[in-house]
């Protein structure tokens, strides 16, 4: 049989980067399953990075020449060039962005666009592109998340002393700030911050260099590579560099995290917004109307983000079942872990901004509030620890106390601080007056200065502490990569 000569174009269909023992090019179905340029596309950027690291890198190491050196220089920034005025075709042909872009290289600086793939292969550049980007969407998130803490935090100090009811078994339960109800979400928050900086320092190593799957002959520099592109270092192991993808599967975890503590704060904006509620008064700019109901405001976003939540939960699952059973080292199953986390981080970006402007934008009823946290009793708990604190009972038989007292302002259809005196000295003679002053809900929150409590003053010195956190949190910004 006649090898097919190199200097020869390949046959049709062939892809021309490995066209060299190939005469037939690939089945429809195969073409189908393979091609998924669109879903790569956003790792043009880092690919074009990761490509002028590795450049630099062969020309010092004299692999390549000087001037091929520069060459491929020209040759990348001219394609990025192109990219950014939106003038880079993708080719199916071409199978990924990989080859796209150095078949491009080719045409544009001829044969030393051939000398780019020394020492490398696209199973060390896609894991390098895809942790360069996903490097980036942690960055991303984390600045998404401290936005939304800075909204919190502002509406937490507006409303440090606005008495609603706080639930348990969605009952009320005691009565607690507005305040310290935000300040709770910006916890959450704060946590998932710290899982995406975790994340972010764990996978900062750089699997350039790790080839196809076990090292090169060639005398590369790794160290230079790797610091050259922001990493720790370069990885240790070449196996694992080209086969793992936890570092998705990290950021993946971190992002449904985040997104099911979002979504909570999106199910409880809806339920305070319905009239039944009625805490909240939604812009118009976060809600939409009812074709037929002229009086609706519906709240769209709350609702999209309850929902958009599933996304990274999704990807989540499918990334883990993608790589569960993988053998070493790179499989071509690795080719579809790209497109669900890039989904994932847009719809994690959009919902926290639409978290962000709601909470920034939402105007709570005050009054209705409060009357809600006079309904439900929830000040029994401040008398039963009134008969601690003064009588000095029991807790179990001030609570049984307090339960009697209870039914009776129901059976008498009044609060606990309407109840005469007297009413409550046939249960407990030893009852004064002095209880009223821990019946009324905002006592009630006064009194909840413990650490961590609901009291205005704790909320006011917590909205102080998130200050002080985002002052140093903007001094010790590392300065921007270029
Ligand atoms: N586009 C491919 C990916 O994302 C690049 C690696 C292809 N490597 C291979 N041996 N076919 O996984």
């Amino acid at each position: 049989m006649k090898e097919p000569s190199p200097s020869l174009p390949p046959a049709s269909g062939v892809n021309p980067m490995w066209g060299g023992h190939y005469s037939a090019g690939p089945a429809e179905a195969l073409a189908r399953i393979n091609v998924c340029l669109d879903a790569e596309r956003p790792l043009i950027a880092e690919d074009i990075e990761a490509s002028l690291a590795h450049a630099a890198m062969l020309a010092v190491q004299g692999i390549i020449t000087p001037e091929d050196g520069e060459a491929l220089r020209g040759g990348l920034l001219a394609i990025r060039q192109e990219v950014r005025d939106g003038q880079f075709v993708l080719t199916p042909d071409l199978e990924d962005v990989h080859m796209n872009i150095e078949s491009r290289l080719a045409s544009l600086i001829g044969e030393a666009g051939g000398r780019l793939h020394t020492a490398r292969s696209r199973n060390d550049q896609v894991a390098t592109d895809f942790r360069l980007w996903v490097r980036r969407a942690m960055d991303r998130a984390v600045a998404g998340l401290q936005a939304f803490q800075r909204a919190l935090v502002d509406q937490a100090e507006r409303y440090a002393a606005t008495v609603m009811p706080g639930f348990t078994h969605l009952q009320p339960a005691q009565p607690i700030t507005f305040g310290h109800h935000l300040l709770a979400y910006a916890e959450m928050a704060e946590r998932d911050i710290s899982r995406f900086r975790d994340a972010r320092a764990r996978m900062n190593e750089c699997p350039l260099g790790a080839a196809a799957l076990a090292g090169t002959s060639f005398p590369i520099d790794r160290e230079r590579t790797a610091k050259d592109l922001g990493f720790a270092g370069p990885s240790h192991n070449s196996l694992d560099a080209v086969s793992d993808r936890d570092f998705a599967l990290d950021y993946l975890a971190a992002a449904s995290i985040a997104g099911v503590h979002l979504s909570r704060l999106a199910e409880e904006v809806i339920l305070w917004s319905t009239p039944a509620f009625g805490f909240v008064k939604l812009p118009q700019t976060f809600t939409t109307g009812s074709s037929i109901m002229p009086q609706k405001r519906n709240p769209d976003a709350a609702e999209l983000v309850r929902a958009t939540s599933a996304s990274p939960i999704g990807a989540l699952m499918q990334l883990l079942t993608v790589m569960k059973g993988q053998p070493l080292a790179y499989n071509k199953d690795l080719h579809t872990t790209k497109l669900p986390v890039f989904r994932a981080a847009d719809d994690l970006e959009i919902m926290a901004a639409a978290m962000t402007g709601l909470v920034a934008a939402m105007e709570p009823d005050l009054k209705a509030m409060r009357a809600a946290a006079t309904r439900g009793y929830v000040t029994a708990t401040d008398l039963a620890d009134w008969l601690v604190q003064t009588l000095n009972l029991p807790f179990r038989r001030a609570h049984h106390v307090t339960g009697r007292i209870v039914v009776l302002a129901e059976t008498k259809g009044c609060r606990l601080d309407e109840l005469p005196l007297a009413d409550m000295q046939a249960i407990e003679p030893r009852l004064t007056a002095d209880v009223f002053t821990v019946l009324d809900v905002e006592r009630a929150v006064l009194r909840r200065t413990s650490f961590g409590g609901t009291a205005p003053e704790r909320v006011r010195a917590e909205v102080a502490r998130w200050r002080e956190r985002f002052a140093q949190a903007e001094e010790s910004l590392p300065p921007l990569r270029a």
